[in-house]
């Protein structure tokens, strides 16, 4: 990896200096700012305050102005006030550890990993996304990185891989196979120099890795229609394309209840069942409530209003579907991939499914 990183490795201005002020200012603004955007703003920021002194001696007024357009503005904040509190209680010396760094107003563990590890060569790796994400996938860490339990881990795999190499490089070799090849989606792994250790290659799971700590839950209303003739319930396959795609169901609409969603959620999911059955031959039926199921699948929590569907004479043939439709006695449904919704359904009717 480090040879690779020798070959490799963009030319970027914090890379050409050692001087721990400079370091500091670049790993601030890199936390929230893509390199390409840093770099002008950094050279700029480093031409007004060229040094500790300068950046202590500055009112924050005068910080926050030069750091406009970056947003995040607590970075600045921190950043003067790290400043500041070298100046006066460290007599404009730097601390070079660590412990120390991380005590200072505004430096998290993150800031002072990276400044220790590429300033000071600490035997400390700065975990930020990029690191994590080799790392994980490197190690196949199938817990979610943001987990404190798991971010400790990270950090213990990561001084694993120092030896006596030096642990700037190490951090910077990370950060910069995560930027180049150990991408979040469709990673080069052909061109990785990790790909023969790699765990996640070897398994496959590279863009299943680092895996989130939990998706959002989605709310859904949704509304099935039980319509029965003759003993036989009316079930449908493939009327959705979610995973339930090659499952019967009885016919069901739903509507996302996602604030972002404003126009789906003025649906009511009643009324678009009742014109889907229509859709469906069944004429212009009358719904009675039956019931509610609550299910969830994957990340959807679902509540389903259940509707019997009386149909009216009008019966027509049902237009262009590409679901199949049948009728089946409730033996019948048992024998086939039922989904486990429509057997809540059989349930509520009061029949074995
Ligand atoms: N992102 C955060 N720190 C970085 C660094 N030192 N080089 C490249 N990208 C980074």
């Amino acid at each position: 990896m480090l040879h690779w990183y020798e070959a490799e490795r963009r030319d970027l201005p914090w890379r050409r200096t050692a001087d721990p002020y400079r370091i500091l200012v670049s790993e601030i603004m890199l936390q929230q700012t893509r390199v390409d955007t840093v770099i002008p703003r950094y050279e700029q920021f480093l031409a007004r305050f060229p040094d500790l002194a300068a950046l202590a001696a500055a009112s924050l007024d005068d910080v926050l102005a030069e750091w406009s357009g970056l947003g995040y503005y607590r970075r600045a904040r921190s950043l003067h006030a790290a400043a500041r509190a070298i100046a006066d209680e460290h007599g404009g010396e730097f601390p070079r550890q660590y412990t120390p760094l991380r005590a200072l107003p505004g430096i998290g563990d993150y800031t002072a990993a990276a400044v220790a590890g590429i300033a000071f060569g600490e035997p400390h790796v700065g975990i930020d996304g990029n690191v994590s994400r080799v790392l994980c996938r490197y190690f196949g860490i199938a817990e979610a990185p943001t987990r404190v339990a798991v971010r400790r881990l990270l950090a213990a795999a990561a001084g694993s891989l120092l030896d006596d190499h030096a642990p700037g490089d190490v951090t910077q070799a990370l950060m910069e196979l995560g930027a180049q090849i150990c991408t979040p989606r469709s990673p080069r792994c052909v061109d990785c120099p990790l790909l023969l250790r790699c765990v996640a290659s070897a398994d496959g799971t590279q863009e299943l890795l680092p895996v989130r700590r939990k998706q959002t839950v989605v709310d859904v209303a949704e509304a099935a229609g039980v319509v029965e003739r003759s003993g036989r319930f009316l079930l449908l396959r493939g009327q959705r394309p979610t995973v339930l795609a090659d499952m019967w169901e009885f016919p069901t609409r739903d509507s996302r209840l996602r604030e972002a969603v404003v126009a789906e959620d003025t649906v009511d999911p009643a009324d678009d069942l009742r014109s889907y059955l229509a859709e469906l031959g069944q004429g212009s039926v009358t719904l009675r409530h039956l019931g509610e199921i609550r299910h969830g699948i994957t990340n959807r929590r679902i509540v389903c209003a259940v509707y019997r569907a009386d149909a009216g004479p009008t019966g027509s043939e049902p237009v262009a579907l590409s679901a199949k439709l049948g009728w089946f006695t409730p033996a019948e449904a048992a024998r086939l991939p039922l989904a486990a919704s429509a057997k809540r359904v059989f349930a509520l009717l009061g029949v074995d499914a």
